[in-house]
């Protein structure tokens, strides 16, 4: 259950397993990057759980039959970089037929404000169901500007997917965009003072990459 009621935790058993692997500070940055990309296949589970269906006719070798099949908007995964990539390809595995578009946002290390430095977008971003990445929701301005960059150039439907966030990263994230859903493996403590999440599972971008 969570407390913020445009959030979904999700709290299958196999997500929590491999949070905690990779919260542990003693995995390598190749199994952190493996099990990241596991752990996104099931969170991209759940976020495309209520997709609507339709049927098609088909033929199985035994006989004709109406076949359901996902219908209305085709997805667009927005990987908000560099550690929305390792959320990225895991969703990918599943949905490999998505579009990709990227946002490039910094954190000032003064003010903790996002600054943008890249953006490629598929251009019918209207028409597609907006699914927004990035492991940590910490401080929520760079989700916060990422979406609204998103929203700027005509995204109607976004759904937000993390691994962690911090409850005061969701407070400042949905009073920006309470039309925004939410998709987290777990909502941790708090924010320190150096807008990390505790207990965390420390940089997801040095993690992924072995820059530290
Ligand atoms: N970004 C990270 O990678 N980790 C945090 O704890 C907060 C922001």
């Amino acid at each position: 259950m969570s407390p913020f009621p445009q959030v979904t935790v999700i709290d299958h058993p196999l997500v929590q397993h491999k949070l905690t692997l990779l919260r542990d500070r003693e995995t390598s940055t190749n199994g952190f990057r493996r099990i990241a990309r596991e752990i996104s296949l099931l969170l991209a589970y759940e976020v495309t759980r209520d997709l609507p269906l339709e049927t098609v006719p088909i033929e199985t070798p035994l006989e004709a039959m109406e076949a359901p099949q996902i219908s209305g908007k085709k997805l667009c995964l927005v990987s908000i970089l560099r550690a929305g990539n390792g959320i990225l390809d895991g969703m990918l595995d599943l949905v490999p037929a998505a579009r990709v578009g990227h946002v490039g946002l910094y954190r000032d290390p003064h003010t903790l404000t996002p600054v943008e430095y890249y953006l490629k977008l598929p251009d019918d971003l209207a028409e597609r169901l907006v699914i927004v990445v990035d492991p940590m929701l910490a401080t929520g301005h760079s989700a916060a500007a990422a979406v609204a960059r998103l929203k700027e150039e005509g995204a109607a439907a976004i759904r937000f997917v993390c691994l962690l966030a911090a409850p005061e990263g969701l407070r400042v994230f949905h009073a920006e965009h309470p039309d925004v859903p939410v998709f987290v493996a777990a909502i941790d403590r708090e924010l320190d003072s150096h807008g990390y999440i505790r207990p965390g599972l420390g940089d997801a971008g040095d993690r992924l990459y072995g820059t530290k």
